[in-house]
């Protein structure tokens, strides 16, 4: 029998997105097809620690698996070698837990050429530092193919305003916007309001340009909630957007592919609140999914289309969920967003998309996996 392949799923992660990256990742990894693959588990902390996991998987989501991961001799192993190659360095936090990857990979065997390496990572990760091009930097130091896109896909698709920039480029329909440096705002206010007010009218969007899960978005209805959106937005990131507001229903289609990306059906988000913020996504658990999209065919087809020009302009790999609006008037579609590690609980929009679209869950993991395996060999042969 073929020897199996060894992923890594790695989970956690400091971001805002810490839970629903667990969640996901559970959902990964009881998923897996164990007669080919062979799961390693590793874990990062909210404090940003490296840790490894040899389960139970079911203590993944609730977050008791830390705890256990803490205990095992391994970490404490790894500490030790940590201790002892930064002792005395002054080392920033960030270099120890380079180093501490690194160790983490040597242990699971990474790069060894004795049939006991990791073949394959799969980063469950969400937000910064999971979905912005980090870590993918890291894997392509350690040399190791990965699920999702690459380090200029990641970071770019984690910055809105630059995103923006590629999607015009495109060509690809999107909202009126303005972007503004926190130190502008700091500096004249006033200043920063009158734009803001030339080009845009009440109500509008404010958002840090870097940022997931609706944390600091806000909808500023007149110029002193324009005001404190902005300081607030400001609060999670140096570069901050106002937005045209977009009176639409919200709809999201998944890419998956490399070169010749393929997109799912359309399904729609009702979020709960007056927007989709934090509280609907992850809280009051009241929003709700509609696959596909109850929406005419056309307009199903033209999402679907930028969709997967979204994906490429960005030069994406593997996966990637684009959200936009369609606008409630006219029946215009603008976009709004790509998220290159979209959701993936068996429940997310992500997979549910696909199911619909005739790939099942197991089958989807598989086919990211081989994905991650087909650009690796495509970038260095
Ligand atoms: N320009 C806009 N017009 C209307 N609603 C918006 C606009 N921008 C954002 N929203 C609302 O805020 C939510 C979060 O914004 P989004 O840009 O998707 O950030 P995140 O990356 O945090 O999901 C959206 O799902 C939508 O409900
Ligand atoms: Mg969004």
């Amino acid at each position: 029998m073929d020897k199996k392949t060894r992923v890594a799923v790695i989970f956690g992660g400091q971001s805002t997105e810490h839970e629903v990256s667990r969640v996901s990742a559970e959902s990964v990894i009881r998923n897996i097809n164990r007669d080919k693959f062979e799961v390693v588990m590793i874990g990062i902390t909210k404090e940003g620690k490296w840790l490894r996991f040899n389960g139970p998987v079911e203590k993944l989501g609730s977050g008791e698996w830390e705890q256990i991961a803490l205990e095992e001799s391994l970490a404490a192993r790894q500490k030790c070698i940590l201790d002892q190659s930064l002792a005395g360095s002054g080392s920033q936090n960030v270099l120890a837990e380079a180093a501490s990857a690194r160790s983490i990979f040597n242990a699971a065997g990474v790069g060894e050429d004795n049939g006991q390496g990791i073949d394959v990572v799969f980063p469950v990760l969400h937000g910064s530092n999971g979905e912005d091009g980090t870590i993918q930097g890291l894997f392509e130091l350690a040399g190791i193919p990965y699920v999702g896109p690459g380090v200029l896909a990641s970071a770019v698709g984690m910055d809105k305003a630059y995103t923006k920039i590629v999607f015009e480029k495109e060509g690809i329909p999107q909202g009126k916007y303005l972007v503004f440096n926190r130190k502008a705002l700091k500096a004249n206010v006033d200043d920063v309001v009158s734009k803001v007010e030339g080009t845009l009218t009440y109500p509008c969007f404010v958002k840090p340009s870097n940022s997931g899960s609706s944390v600091g978005v806000g909808k500023a209805r007149n110029r002193q909630e324009l005001i404190d959106t902005m300081v607030e937005a400001a609060k999670y990131d140096r570069k901050l957007l106002v937005e045209e507001f977009i009176d639409g229903r919200e709809v999201e289609c998944a890419v998956l592919g490399n070169d010749e990306p393929i997109a799912s059906t359309v399904g729609e988000v009702v979020p709960c609140n007056e927007f989709y913020d934090y509280k609907a996504k992850y809280i009051d658990n009241n929003s709700r999914i509609t696959i596909p999209a109850d929406l005419p065919e056309s307009t199903i087809k033209e999402i679907r289309d930028y969709a997967v020009r979204a994906f490429k302009s960005l030069d994406c790999a593997g996966l990637s969920r684009v959200d936009f609006f369609v606008h409630k008037g006219s029946g215009n579609v603008y976009i709004n967003e790509i998220n290159t590690l979209p959701g993936f609980t068996s429940i997310s929009m992500y997979p549910k998309l696909w199911e619909a679209s005739g790939i099942p869950y197991d089958e989807l993991i598989e086919r990211l996996i081989d994905l991650a395996v087909e650009r690796f060999n495509d970038k260095t042969l």
